[in-house]
């Protein structure tokens, strides 16, 4: 039997990691869930991240997955302990394996307020490559910006300069994408930074380490990407998701509306 890759994100960003993912292992049946009552999950306290890392990993092992992605950093750079201790099957994240992407002195990490706050990954940065400096960055706005999908907002390159300001000063040469909503701005970064500086996606890196979890060699997705094997499920709002999904993937999506058990309530 193929295995069944369990991904999980707040909302639409756990989609770049999907596509990563389909992009080497096309053939795949795949769980996605979008916790889209509860994004974002970046300006949440610690303890709320843990409750809802525990309650969605427990919802996800009742589908019987037999390895769980983590699509979101923030649950990653808070919760891998709570994930990996929930999950009775390989667990695999985005901050581990983006090290394995990294090669520059001087790195940039652009991340939600959660992510940055913890430093998980300057922490995990310098563990692999000491000496590296690493300058955080949390970026509150962006997220709930790519939820409402207003990216043609007039005001998103002037937050995202502001953003990028600090790690400028620092003269970093790449910046790793340290939320997952992140790649659906490389075209907007990519103008205002200078070509010299890398952009680094550590979905990549996850979709690579798959290779080793599954033994299997990968086998890429011939043609457009298909989400024929994926179930899409979301905790609200089935239709705004589809919609926001549809500009990533081209097409429409069916997305069903779940419950996951206690669906704790932080509001
Ligand atoms: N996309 C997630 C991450 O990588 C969560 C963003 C959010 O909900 O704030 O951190």
């Amino acid at each position: 039997m193929k295995p069944k890759l369990g991904i999980f994100d707040s909302g639409v960003g756990g989609f770049t990691v999907l596509k990563r993912v389909l992009e080497r292992h096309g053939n795949l049946p795949c769980l996605y869930l979008g916790d889209s009552a509860r994004v974002p999950y970046g300006e949440k306290t610690v303890s709320e991240i843990r409750v809802i890392a525990e309650e969605v990993v427990q919802w996800l092992m009742e589908k019987n997955v037999s390895i769980v992605l983590i699509a979101c950093n923030t649950t990653n750079s808070l919760a891998l302990d709570v994930v990996k201790r929930v999950a009775d099957v390989p667990v695999i994240g985005l901050i581990e394996t983006s090290v394995e992407m990294i090669s520059e002195d001087r790195v940039g990490v652009l991340s939600t307020p959660a992510t940055a706050s913890s430093c998980a990954y300057g922490n995990q940065i310098k563990s692999y490559r000491p000496g590296t400096i690493v300058v955080e960055q949390g970026c509150p706005a962006l997220v709930p910006l790519i939820e409402s999908g207003q990216l043609s907002n007039d005001e998103l390159p002037v937050l995202l300069m502001e953003y990028l300001k600090p790690l400028l000063d620092a003269h970093v040469e790449s910046i790793v994408l340290g939320c997952s909503h992140y790649p659906i701005l490389e075209p907007f970064l990519r103008k205002l930074l200078p070509k010299n500086i890398r952009l680094i996606d550590p979905a990549i890196g996850l979709a690579r380490r798959l290779d080793k979890f599954l033994g299997i060699p990968s086998i890429p997705a011939k043609g457009p990407l298909s989400l024929a094997n994926t179930q899409i499920c979301v905790t609200a709002d089935p239709g705004s998701f589809a919609a926001r999904t549809t500009g990533l993937w081209g097409n429409c999506p069916e997305v069903e509306l779940v419950s996951l058990r206690s669906k704790a309530c932080f509001f």
